[in-house]
């Protein structure tokens, strides 16, 4: 009921019954009609004023209260904006938005919460895995394995090892805090995709041959493909997707790189022939320290950090990263980069 029935309703009773009492003592129709017109008149007036400074005032107060507003000119901003005839309609509805939006801010900083303390867990897991190594070969070493060169040495190499990947983690793990806190600068240039993907698969030709992948850069791709991009953080994108073809790869499998013109963009996609990733991972495969394969994943070594970093630089790119794969058949990962106009300096 809005507030102007409510009122006239009650109005309408009060002159209906003072002049029915009018008309019972004096007898006359005028007297009535007269009595009810007037009273209905003043009633309604003066009942629309009250109640409706009545329930402004216990409006305002929750205004106040749900918009954090002082009383004054924000306040009658506010109420000019929102209060229409039904004030009280007006402001459940509003009191339920701020609900809901109070609520998805909660559901956010819970989940944040969780996010951080899982994050914090995760580190000091990755960290303590070389470093304990470390010790554990140090105090072989102190024991008694310095009588045999060949032993010490085989000590000395795998502390080495797990040493390269405490700094590998410790790089990875700066990149990533860079990123997200914003700090990390693009350097935004015009480049030839095609000739850094040649010297990325050059850097990269050694590893694949180690694990019997062969990378492979079809010929046609000679002419360039100028992009505008941060060419260190593309390099990067590359290596580390590259890198994980060759790490989950299959033996003398193949890790192909495509790119393909679209309108304004690249699509640039690396595919192997490797393990393939479930489909239930696939949704959570950019997360950071994610792997399909916890302690597979960790024996082949890498950070777990690195398609986040891969993820992070295509968005500070404003561009984006996708993933298909089938158990067992392979994978693709397709990312786009924004087309150099000609205009752009080189
Ligand atoms: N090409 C791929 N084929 C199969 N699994 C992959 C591939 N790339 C990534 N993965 C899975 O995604 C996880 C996360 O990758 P990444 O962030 O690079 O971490 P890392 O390489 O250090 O394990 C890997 O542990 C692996 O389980
Ligand atoms: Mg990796």
């Amino acid at each position: 009921m809005k507030l102007r029935e409510l009122v006239f309703i009650n109005a309408f009773v009060v002159a209906l019954t003072l002049a029915l009492v009018n008309y019972y003592f004096q007898g006359n129709i005028y007297d009535l009609l007269l009595t009810f017109i007037i009273t209905l008149v003043i009633c309604y007036i003066v009942f629309y004023y009250l109640i409706e400074r009545y329930i402004y005032s216990k409006i305002k107060l929750i205004y106040k209260l749900i918009h954090n507003l002082k009383l004054g000119k924000d306040l009658k901003d506010a109420l000019g904006e929102y209060v229409s005839d039904d004030p009280i309609n007006d402001v459940e509805n509003e009191v339920k938005e701020w609900a809901r939006v109070k609520k998805t801010e909660i559901d956010a900083l819970k989940q944040q919460e969780q996010f951080r303390r899982d994050f914090l867990g995760n580190i000091s897991h990755e960290l303590k895995t070389p470093l304990f190594a470390v010790q554990g070969y140090i105090e072989a070493l102190q024991d008694d394995a310095m009588e045999d060169p060949e032993l010490a040495k085989q000590f000395l190499d795998k502390a080495s090892k797990n040493i390269d990947r405490l700094s590998l983690l410790i790089k990875d793990l700066d990149s990533i805090s860079k990123l997200e806190s914003g700090e990390m600068q693009l350097n935004y240039k015009k480049f030839d995709l095609t000739v850094l993907i040649k010297e990325v698969i050059e850097q990269m030709e050694l590893k694949a041959k180690s694990q019997t992948i062969e990378l492979i850069f079809k010929d046609k791709y000679h002419i360039p493909t100028l992009v505008y991009a941060d060419r260190d953080k593309i390099c990067q994108v590359l290596i580390n997707l590259i890198d994980n073809s060759i790490k989950y790869g299959k033996e003398n499998g193949t890790t192909a790189i495509k790119t393909f013109e679209l309108h304004d963009q690249i699509l640039v996609e690396v595919t192997d022939d490797g393990a393939g990733i479930e489909e239930k991972h696939l949704p959570r495969l950019f997360e950071r320290f994610f792997r399909t394969d916890q302690s597979r994943s960790r024996q082949i070594g890498g950070s777990g950090l690195g398609l986040a970093i891969v993820k992070h630089i295509l968005e500070a790119h404003q561009q984006t990263i996708t993933v298909r794969s089938t158990e067992g058949l392979g994978s693709t990962f397709a990312f786009t980069l924004a087309r150099a106009k000609s205009s752009f300096p080189i």
